[in-house]
């Protein structure tokens, strides 16, 4: 198996954040995150070196939380990309095998790729392969520079570049797969004699070719992945490119989104065939949608959401943490949380399960059986559970279980003046 260096050392400064660069989120997951879960979708790689330096405590904690098979190792002061993967040297003194190198702020990278990527390495038996990508502007990017013959001669980043070598198309996209035995003495003879007085990653190619070892580029298929985010604007966009790439992945799958330009679902949502998504939904998190079911207009699903079937979720409707059986509809108004909500139940405009207690912060299940109607705006209080079969009437808070095939009702009685107006006006 092969190991992975994830370089997440690097400030960030455009972002003007507090958070560290690679800890922002698209929907639900870090930037960093996406990197990790693509390389560990690889199943290729099984140890992944992430490099911290700036604020590398939020980001050591992050990947500890999360990640087990993946390490920190801080880079401090950060004196280049080269010099970041010299951090990992002392780990992977003996090791021989594959390496790929990657950034932690290219978060719409896949596995696909990645696989698509190693797999050519290996059939070029390269011992050092850079992925490229071409550009109609490659500004900012380090450039490939091919010999006569096509074959690679070096990187130039765009601050060291001459005239000709900025008007090449071809970029250097910054993943790179190693032979890291033959490699990783180049890390240790790096030189900071550039513009940007760094070390640089990048003159693992010269040194490659100088030590007649295989140094090949592979161009990347799909430029969009490996967009990168220095900036809350590059943020949005790349949030707007995974968008249309799982909208469009759901369509091909048979689901129908009215509205790709208003809808949002984040990519660890799965939804079935023939269920309908209106205007305006926002879809966070891991849900799982059932087929035949309709979502939206004006929708929320805040994660950790199961519809089953023929489900409908309508306008102003809110979502979280709550499984919804077949048949059921909530269509207006209304906000569902940590509830389990049975088969064929209808949910009244304006109904509100109050799971939250603010004072214990403690939250608390609302349980509704099947076929149960829940009258309009009520408010059911949890912990509490609706038997099956019982009617809540309009405009109750229900405090208390109630029993199948019963009425709850807490509304006043109401009450009618004959003549009240007429009386008032005549007075
Ligand atoms: C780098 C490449 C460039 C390539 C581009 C692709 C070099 C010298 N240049 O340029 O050829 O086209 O990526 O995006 O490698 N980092 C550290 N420690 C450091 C410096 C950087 O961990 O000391 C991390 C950064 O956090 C970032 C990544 O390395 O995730 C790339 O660094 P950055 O400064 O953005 O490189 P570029 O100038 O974009
Ligand atoms: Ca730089």
């Amino acid at each position: 198996m092969a190991k992975s260096i994830i370089l997440a050392a690097g400030k960030g400064t455009r972002m003007k954040s507090e958070t560290p660069k690679v800890l922002h989120e698209i929907y639900s997951k870090t930037l960093l995150g996406y990197v990790i879960d693509a390389v560990n979708g690889t199943e290729l790689v099984d140890e992944n070196y992430v490099i911290v330096g700036h604020q590398a405590e939020l980001v050591e904690d992050y990947v500890k939380t999360n990640y087990t098979n993946s390490k920190t190792v801080l880079q401090s002061p950060q004196l280049g990309t080269g010099h970041a993967v010299s951090m990992v040297l002392p780990y992977l003194n003996d090791y021989k095998g594959e390496v790929i190198i990657l950034c932690g702020d290219t978060p719409l990278i896949t596995s696909e790729t990645l696989k698509t990527f190693i797999k050519a390495h290996r059939d070029m038996n390269s011992d050092i392969t850079v992925m490229s990508a071409v550009f109609d502007n490659p500004t900012n990017y380090g450039r490939i520079i091919r010999n006569a013959d096509g074959s690679l001669n070096s990187i130039v980043e765009e601050k060291d570049a001459t005239p000709e070598q900025k008007a090449v198309k071809e970029i250097n996209a910054g993943i790179y797969c190693l032979n890291w035995e033959k490699i990783k003495d180049a890390f240790s003879q790096l030189k900071t004699n550039n513009a940007q007085g760094e070390y640089y990653l990048t003159d693992i190619i010269e040194w490659g070719n100088k030590n007649r070892l295989k140094v090949n580029a592979h161009i990347l298929a799909n430029n969009t992945e490996i967009y990168g985010i220095n900036s809350k604007l590059n943020l949005a966009e790349a949030t707007r490119i995974m968008t249309k790439r799982t909208l469009e992945h759901f369509m091909t799958e048979g689901v129908t989104i009215v509205d790709p330009n208003t809808t949002w679902i984040d990519p660890q949502t799965e939804i079935g065939k023939d269920t309908v998504i209106l205007p305006s939904t926002y879809i966070e998190g891991k849900n799982k949608i059932g087929s035949h079911c309709k979502v939206g207009p004006f929708s929320h699903l805040r994660g950790g959401v199961t519809l089953d079937d023929y489900v409908k979720i309508g306008n102003f409707v809110e979502v979280k943490k709550a499984h919804i059986k077949s048949h059921t509809n909530a269509c207006h108004l209304t906000y569902i949380g940590d509830s389990e909500v049975g088969a064929n139940v209808n949910i009244g405009a304006g109904t509100i399960t109050a799971n939250y207690d603010p004072l214990s912060k403690v939250k608390s299940k609302t349980v509704i059986e099947d076929n149960v109607k829940i009258g309009s705006n009520s408010v059911l209080v949890a912990p509490v559970t609706i038997e099956e079969g019982a009617n809540v009437g309009a405009l109750s808070v229900i405090t208390k279980n109630v029993k199948k095939w019963s009425l709850a009702i807490t509304r006043a009685p109401m009450r009618v003046f004959e003549d009240w107006v007429t009386k008032r006006l005549n007075k």
